[in-house]
């Protein structure tokens, strides 16, 4: 259904790599102490893994022959050299990875935060053409790739370096000609890594873009699973995702078999070197210009040569892994929000009427000001992206307190309309203004305290009953939470349940019907205590004692505030002051309902068509 959206989404901007790694940047930066600690280990550590064979090799020339000799004091001593450098390069060990481990898990920390974050600050428009499940794999999938490449990878990567530099120089000093036929050895790796590298690093984006997908595809059948047994399209949803995970599979494979070619080949170079080194060691043995210690030294620094380049490779492996997700992760930090908050705000002018005339039990700072604020579209143009206009210059003037229910068929603009009321969008033109104030101007703050919008599902987030209401203003106390929860008629079902408002609604038990989450979505307007309340089609599934129930409640929630109903249902527009009717992104029609009724034009007859299904 959305795949070509999803692809959009997923273009990469051509300079993410550069992107990914300003990113990476900025989150080792907080510790650069750190890992400048780390460093010194890691050199530290390598120094001991090369300083053994340094021992053996003494142990051999000088210990064995002065113990032959009846000294062994030499013997000894290099043997509890070579002893307490294992166990030192152990207790390195030790330590590094348990500081590289603590620092890889506070920037994982840090990044998941920081995408979350930005996540919910991305505007609607955003959301409603991503699919959540791909931000779900940037957050599960992606996060797992850069944490192993942080945790394990790049450390070993580092030490791996260092050791096989170290390990260099010290072929040099031991023996020029015999390390001149390890480094001819190089030639060989150099262009292979080079390769390598470039096809693993397709290989792997391939593996995050086919992963995502099927998450992407997991989150969506579950998100829908409903509408996917209802239509028995299980078989199709397996198809699908039968064919993202080959896709998946085979990118993976790709990627290890890149792997294999890559571990193969640096091993067959380690082998042939090792074995040149034996054979031309030897002869410069005979030669009588290189000791026999020196050539075991030589043989063994070629095995710490090579051992390192195996992690390398695995490591290698983790790298192109996470600088892919890397890249994914940047992308989504790289995408600004289209609505964005002002650098200087501007607040809304003080209430200017009386107060409201039901005391509100619940806030009484607020209750005794709200009186609605007016709601002004000048001049407003809007269309999706670019897309076809769906409000062709738009203008309309909603006075404070006035509750005005919005009709009109699907796709008039309905839903577009309240969306800018709530500055889910901005207009591509013109302004919508609150109480004189350009809602672009407005801190968000101030913008989500004054506007409120019910949507048609009234979501229920993990937790209880008053966690739910609570919703609406989290500082609201216990008797704050109940009195809303009578204000809306709430109370009476909720004082049935097994835990009253401590009850879980995940569990069963807590489940509500549509009417009662309905009248829990109201509650949390009430403790909101909102100027403006925007409902898209609240009512519209709701069957008929639901809804009496809900029309109670809502004639209360609307109390002193303005108001934006979009209707589906007579009942719904009863109790509004003024009808609008929409077509095409425009009103065609705007007065009072009875006014409406009783002339001859649209509303009259969805009015009559109305009243016909209710006998
Ligand atoms: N997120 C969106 N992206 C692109 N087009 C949209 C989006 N939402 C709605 N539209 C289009 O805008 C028009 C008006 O839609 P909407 O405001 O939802 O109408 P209503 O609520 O009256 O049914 C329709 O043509 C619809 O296809
Ligand atoms: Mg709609």
């Amino acid at each position: 259904m959305n795949a070509d959206r999803d692809d959009t989404v997923e273009e990469l901007p051509p300079d993410i790599a550069k992107k990914a790694r300003a990113l990476l940047r900025s989150l080792i930066r907080p510790h650069l102490a750190m890992a400048l600690f780390l460093l010194v280990i890691v050199v530290l550590t390598a120094l001991l893994l090369i300083i053994g064979p340094i021992f053996i090799a003494e142990a051999l020339d000088t210990g064995v022959p002065r113990a032959v000799d009846g000294d062994p004091i030499p013997l000894i001593r290099a043997v509890s050299l070579f002893v307490s450098s294992t166990v030192a390069s152990a207790a390195l060990a030790f330590v590094s990875t348990r500081l590289v481990g603590i620092t890889a898990q506070r920037i994982l920390f840090t990044l998941r935060a920081r995408v979350f974050v930005h996540v919910q600050r991305l505007d609607l428009g955003y959301h409603e053409k991503s699919s959540s499940g791909r931000l779900v794999s940037r957050q599960t999938s992606d996060m797992e790739s850069v944490q192993q490449f942080l945790s394990y990878a790049l450390f070993e990567t580092a030490l791996a370096l260092l050791q096989m530099l170290f390990i260099a120089v010290t072929l040099i000093v031991l023996d020029v000609p015999l390390a001149m036929v390890v480094f001819a050895g190089f030639i060989p790796l150099f262009f292979i890594t080079k390769a390598a590298h470039t096809s693993q690093r397709t290989a792997y984006r391939r593996t995050r873009t086919s992963i995502a997908k099927v998450i992407v595809h997991f989150v969506e059948t579950m998100g829908g699973i409903r509408a996917v047994q209802a239509y028995r399209r299980q078989p199709d949803r397996r198809d699908t995702l039968h064919d993202h995970d080959s896709t998946y599979r085979d990118a993976n494979t790709d990627a290890l078999q890149g792997v294999a070619w890559f571990a193969g080949s640096t091993r067959l170079v380690g082998n042939i070197t090792q074995t040149a080194i034996i054979v031309v060691g030897a002869w410069l043995v005979i030669e009588g210009t290189t000791q026999i210690g020196v050539l075991a030294a030589f043989i063994l620094y070629l095995r710490r040569f090579y051992g390192p380049l195996d992690e390398l490779v695995q490591s290698f492996n983790l790298y192109q892994s996470a600088s892919a997700a890397l890249e994914k992760i940047a992308a989504v930090l790289d995408t600004d929000p289209e609505v964005v908050e002002p650098v200087q705000a501007t607040p809304l002018p003080p209430h200017t009427s009386a107060m409201r005339t039901s005391v509100s039990p619940v806030s009484e700072a607020h209750a005794s000001a709200a009186t609605g604020r007016s709601i002004e579209f000048s001049g407003v143009r809007f269309s999706y992206g670019k897309g076809a206009e769906v409000l062709p210059r738009f203008d309309l003037t909603i006075p404070a307190g006035q509750i005005v229910a919005l009709v009109g068929a699907t796709g008039a603009g309905k839903s577009t309309l309240v969306k800018l009321v709530t500055r889910f969008y901005d207009p591509s033109e013109g302004a919508v203004r609150l109480d004189g104030v350009d809602l672009r101007d407005l801190a968000d703050d101030e913008l989500r305290s004054s506007v409120v919008m019910v949507t048609q599902e009234s979501f229920l987030f993990a937790g209880t009953i008053a966690d739910n209401i609570r919703i609406g203003n989290p500082d609201a106390s216990d008797a704050e939470v109940v009195a809303a929860a009578r204000a809306v008629g709430l109370d009476p079902y909720v004082r049935r349940l097994p835990e009253g408002y401590g009850t879980d609604v995940k569990k069963r038990g807590g489940r509500l019907s549509s009417g009662q989450r309905q009248l829990v979505s109201f509650a949390r307007v009430f403790l909101a205590d909102p100027d403006v309340v925007v409902l898209d089609e609240a009512t519209a599934h709701l069957d008929i004692p639901s809804e009496r129930l809900v029309q109670n409640a809502l004639a209360t929630v609307l109390e002193g505030r303005t108001a934006i109903i979009i209707a589906h249902r007579l009942s719904t527009v009863e109790i509004a002051d003024r009808v609008l009717v929409m077509e095409a992104g425009r009103i065609i029609e705007d007065g009072a309902p009875s006014e409406l009724i009783s002339g001859t034009g649209r509303f009259a007859e969805l009015h009559r068509a109305w009243r016909d299904t209710l006998v």
